[in-house]
């Protein structure tokens, strides 16, 4: 069965990959490559002993687009392509705006034009927005406090009404929330460019001297140590929640939303501390002022997930610490 991955050549893409060979699927990969690199191809290759199909391209182009649609007999979608740093979406919304909501857009019209029923999204523990109870279950309510973040609340309502008008249609909405780690190879991972913005990347970058101190932002948060609380979550659980997701939609139609987390919450110390008696490494830090935005905890209740698409994440943080490393170690400027 074929299965359409935008975005596939990223770092959840990639990963996701590797799993959709492994449960028997045909993985087709598109991806305008604007934030990853060809040079992944090989990799997943090396991986999985099946040379990727892979089309450079970008979804918002929807007529080389539809010529996919047109040479294949597509199964199901995985959408992962659109834009995701939060910072920068506030600088340029509209360039968030026009990428990720286009690119879906394109995509609906295409499935509805080719009768592809089958979509898995890829939306964020970010639409919880200022929800301040944990864990947060889906059924909470959702909003946005950045573009980034509305953009994936937007999606998400544009994927429900879509399935509303079409009792065929089959949708599983996957609410990520800190993806971290990488393949245990140390072929593939996450590439940033520039500094990082997200914690886990940082830190490597602290530990291989590219960086020189991690800045914690904040220690005042009502949290056991005071520093922020997050669920972080080995990519290649990520992975088989996917696989698990593209199983559940062939079986059950209409518009489902799922956390994909392990419902355990780590401080950015305690995965500091980790991470150093993990890689014996040393991690220097200095505690600064809280990032405007950030909220002092979230972590996912993923019961749903466990009782519906038989999924849970199988790693700790642990082998998060050492997979990230092995990455970063192996591939010093990462992929791009
Ligand atoms: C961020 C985004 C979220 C997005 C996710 C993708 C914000 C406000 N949220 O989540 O919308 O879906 O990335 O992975 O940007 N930290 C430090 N020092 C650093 C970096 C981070 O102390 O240099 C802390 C943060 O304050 C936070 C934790 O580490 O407590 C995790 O931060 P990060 O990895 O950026 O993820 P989120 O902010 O949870």
């Amino acid at each position: 069965m074929k299965v359409l991955l935008t975005g596939g050549a990223g770092f959840i893409g990639s990963h996701t990959f590797v799993e959709l060979i492994k449960d028997g699927y045909t993985p087709i990969i598109v991806d305008n490559l604007y934030n990853s690199s060809e040079r992944v191809l090989e990799r997943l290759e090396k991986i999985s002993g099946v040379k990727p199909i892979f089309y450079k391209i970008d979804v918002c182009d929807k007529k080389a687009f539809r010529a996919v649609f047109k040479e294949h007999d597509i199964s199901s979608v995985i959408h992962f392509a659109g834009y995701k740093a939060v910072g920068e979406s506030v600088n340029i919304p509209l360039a968030y705006y026009r990428n990720n909501i286009d690119s879906t857009l394109s995509l609906c019209e295409l499935m509805k034009e080719f009768g592809v029923v089958q979509l898995v999204f890829s939306s964020s523990a970010t639409v919880y927005a200022n929800n301040t109870q944990m864990p947060l279950t889906e059924d909470m309510p959702t909003g946005a406090t950045n573009p980034y973040g509305w953009t994936k609340y937007m999606i998400e309502q544009i994927l429900q009404d879509f399935c509303a008008a079409d009792p065929e249609l089959s949708v599983a909405l996957l609410r990520y929330f800190n993806p971290v780690g990488a393949h245990e190879s140390g072929l593939i991972g996450e590439s940033p460019r520039g500094i990082p913005n997200n914690l886990m990347p940082y830190i490597t970058q602290v530990a291989n001297g590219k960086l020189e101190r991690l800045s914690v932002f904040g220690n005042d948060y009502p949290t056991p140590d005071g520093t922020g609380v997050r669920d972080y979550l080995h990519v290649c659980d990520l992975a088989a929640a996917h696989a698990a997701a593209c199983k559940y939609i062939s079986q059950h139609k209409g518009c489902e939303i799922f956390n994909i987390g392990t419902g355990k919450g780590y401080s950015v110390l305690d995965l500091v501390k980790t991470f150093e008696t993990v890689n014996q490494v040393k991690i220097p830090y200095a505690i600064v002022d809280r990032r405007p935005g950030d909220i002092a905890e979230c972590y996912a209740d993923p019961s749903r997930a466990k009782n519906q698409l038989h999924w849970e994440a199988k790693f700790g943080i642990q082998e998060m610490c050492r997979d990230a490393w092995n990455w970063q170690q192996k591939n010093p400027e990462g992929l791009l």
